[in-house]
This record gives C-alpha cells, structure tokens and sequence, in this order.
C-alpha cells in the first residue's frame, strides 16, 4: 500500500508560486504592493498610478502616468453591442452576473484575441488589461443604473478612473472626500496576491487561454459570499440588525445558528486585515459627511462584540459595505466595484503567470471505492 498523501484542503498554508507583485505578511498585519505599503499607497496616489505600478513594478514617471490616463480615458465608451448584452439580462438580474457577461463580451468582441490566441503577446495583453480597468466601471455603472431604470451616463475623460466612476454611477461628481474615501477602496482593493479568483485568473491563464477567459472565471469567483460577496453580505446584515442597540442580540442569535458573521475573519489574516485601518478612516470621514453617527455606532457595535466572543477581527469588506451605502451604491453593486478595482491585480498576476507559465494542475486524494468489476 502507498502511503496516504498529506491532503492540504482548501489549499491551507500552501505555497503555490512566487510572485513579485504584492506581499501579505500576517505577522506584521502588512501588505506591500510591490515594495510599497498599501495604506501609504492608499492615501496619497492616484488609482492610476497605483495601476501601473502593480503592472509594471515601478510607480509611474509623469510622462508615463499621462499616458496611461489618456489610453485609459479613450478606452472608456461602452460598445452598442456590449450594451445589448447587457439590457438582455433580466433588469434584476444580478449585478456580478451582469458583470461576469459583460466581461464574456468583450472577449468576444476583441478582435485581436484571433491574432495572437489570446496570450501570446504581452504587449497586446497589457493594452487589453488598460481596456477592462476603463470598460469595467461604466459597466457596473450602467449595471447599476438599468436595475432603477436610468439611461447610461456616458464617461467624460476630463475625469480620473474614481471621479468617472461616481460620475456614470451617479450622474454628478460628490464632493472630494466622497471621491477620496472611493480611491482609497480601489486602491486597498486592487491586489492581495494568491486570493481564490486571482488564484482561478491564474488557473486559467495557465493553461494558456485568453486573459478575458480568466477574468471572467475570476468574476465568478469573486462573487460568493466567503471571498468578494461580503462586503453586499455585510450591508444585509446591518439591515437585517437596524441599530446599534440590537446588534448583540443579533449576533448572539447568529453564532447560535453557527452563521457566518460577514465581513468578520480571513484565511491569511489572522491578528486583523492590514486594509481595515485606512478603509475605517474613510468610512469615518464619511460617517462625519452623511451624518450618519447611528451606522458608526452599529459597525462598532457589532465589531466590538464579535471581537470579544470570537477573538475573529473584521477584514476589508468589513468597512467598505457600509462606506459604499453611505455613498449611494445599491448593496448589490458592491461586488462589482470590488471587480472593478482587482481587475489590476487579476490582470498584473496574468502576465506574471504566463511570463514564467506552469500549469496548474494538482493532485487528488482518492476516497471512492476501490476497483471493481463492472457488473455482467
Ligand atoms: C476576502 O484571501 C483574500 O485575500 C481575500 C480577500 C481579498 O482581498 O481578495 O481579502 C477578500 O475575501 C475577505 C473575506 C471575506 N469573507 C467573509 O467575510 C466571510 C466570513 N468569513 C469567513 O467565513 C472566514 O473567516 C473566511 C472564509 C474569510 C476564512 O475562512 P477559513 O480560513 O477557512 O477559516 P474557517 O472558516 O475554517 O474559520 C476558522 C474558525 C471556525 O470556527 P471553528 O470551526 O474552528 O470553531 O473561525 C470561525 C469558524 O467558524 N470563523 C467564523 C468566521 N470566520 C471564522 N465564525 C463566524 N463568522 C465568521 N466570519
């Protein structure tokens, strides 16, 4: 008999790669993107910037940032045929699975994918990667606003990636520290290395199929609520609690069903999300702007008393549910803005995978019966 193999479920403190791109140390509750801390990052660069230097490994020059904000801004207008694909979608159809086609879409619609098979050429793969980062927001706007039936808001490209996003969201741009407190989450959002969907973004691109291919599995997977689907999850709970005073029943309630408390724990982090302090600071300043002390009370609240039970802390999606209701997102396009700002790092690790490919392809342990003879 061969020796049972040490099974490692859920892929628990395995190490499957390298990468150059971010660093997650849990012991320091630190995240680097490619050297830089992500909090420093988070308050003093344009998303942009923050774009290229996950791309590229560097932070853009002036001239270079320039650049990337003029390819950005002319790569923003939705095509007529991706908008048909969209309003085929019933109107309450889920936002990320408006997101998920859309993406599908455009896969289909990129010519050049027939020029190189989709992975060939890293310099076509880069110019699409700029084209999801500008296609993505007017598509989770428009996803947004066809579910309250409003006619798209076309981009304007006098705006940055986050102003153009609360644009076409909105209509109007908010005041700055709306717009800050909403670069800061693309930025703390935009890359966490070896995560489940950039894992399956990585999956993919391994077996040499098209970046298109692998985000729109990486969509997918970002949509449950264990990994991306938190941060709406989060918002329902809140709803479903209505006020500071009620939240230690609720959860009381809750880890009595052994539910899951949204928004609480990570599989990396296990002291706290290095994330949470700089989205708690823009949730604040939102907090303070909406006049919205009640919902602060009911985050601490709940935060507080999930800390004492469970010694669990919150992670990233924790504060940026209630960040983008305070901003005037639908709980359901929570998600899809998630997609909007990862789309960097999904598109960043494609590269890396394929510049240096190795499928991907584990083993199993089998439990099933042993062979047998198929009945005569
Ligand atoms: C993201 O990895 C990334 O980088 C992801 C992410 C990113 O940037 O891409 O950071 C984004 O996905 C954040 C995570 C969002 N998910 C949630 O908020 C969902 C709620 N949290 C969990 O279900 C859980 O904490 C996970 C999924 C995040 C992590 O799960 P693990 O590592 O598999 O841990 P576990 O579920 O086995 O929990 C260990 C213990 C269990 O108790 P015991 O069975 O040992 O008694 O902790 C308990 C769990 O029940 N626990 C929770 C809990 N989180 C952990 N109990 C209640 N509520 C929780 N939130």
């Amino acid at each position: 008999d061969s020796p049972t193999p040490e099974v490692h479920r859920g892929l628990a403190g395995v190490v499957a790669d390298t990468t150059a791109i971010s660093k997650v140390d849990p012991d320091s509750n630190s995240l680097l993107y490619r050297g830089y801390p992500v909090q420093d990052l988070a308050t003093t660069q344009p998303f942009e910037a923050v774009a290229h230097l996950l791309w590229h490994g560097e932070l853009p020059t002036a001239a270079e940032l320039a650049e990337l904000e003029s390819l950005e801004r002319s790569l923003r207008p939705m095509d007529e045929r991706t908008r048909r694909v969209i309003d085929d979608l019933p109107r309450d159809a889920h936002p990320m699975d408006v997101v998920r086609t859309a993406v599908s879409q455009l896969g289909g619609l990129d010519a050049t994918l027939l020029r190189d098979g989709g992975v060939l050429d890293p310099e076509l793969n880069r110019g699409r990667a700029v084209y999801l980062l500008a296609q993505l927001p007017g598509i989770v706007a428009y996803g947004q606003r066809r579910r309250h039936g409003l006619d798209p808001v076309p981009p304007r490209d006098d705006l940055d990636v986050a102003r153009n996003f609360l644009w076409q969201t909105f209509g109007e741009v908010p005041d700055d520290v709306v717009v800050d407190a909403f670069r800061t989450s693309l930025v703390l959002y935009a890359e966490h290395s070896f995560n489940a969907s950039t894992f399956t973004a990585r999956v993919v691109a391994s077996t040499l199929s098209d970046v298109y291919s692998a985000v729109t599995a990486a969509v997918g997977a970002l949509k449950g609520p264990l990994h991306g689907g938190a941060n709406e999850a989060v918002m329902h709970a809140f709803a479903e609690i209505g006020s500071a005073d009620r939240a230690e029943a609720w959860l009381d309630d809750a880890l009595a069903a052994k539910r899951k408390v949204m928004g609480f724990g990570h599989r990396v982090y296990r002291h706290g999300d290095s994330r949470v302090p700089s989205m708690k600071a823009a949730l604040d300043a939102l907090v303070e702007h909406y006049d919205r002390p009640d919902l602060a009370a009911l985050y601490d609240t709940l935060e507080a008393a999930f800390v004492a039970r469970k010694g669990i802390y919150p992670n990233l999606d924790y504060p940026a549910g209630p960040a983008y209701h305070l901003m005037g997102f639908d709980t359901e396009t929570f998600t899809p803005i998630f997609v909007a700002a990862r789309i960097v790092g999904w598109t960043a690790h494609v590269a890396e995978q394929q510049a240096a490919n190795s499928l991907i392809r584990p083993l199993s342990a089998y439990t099933g019966p042993e062979r047998r003879d198929v009945p005569r």
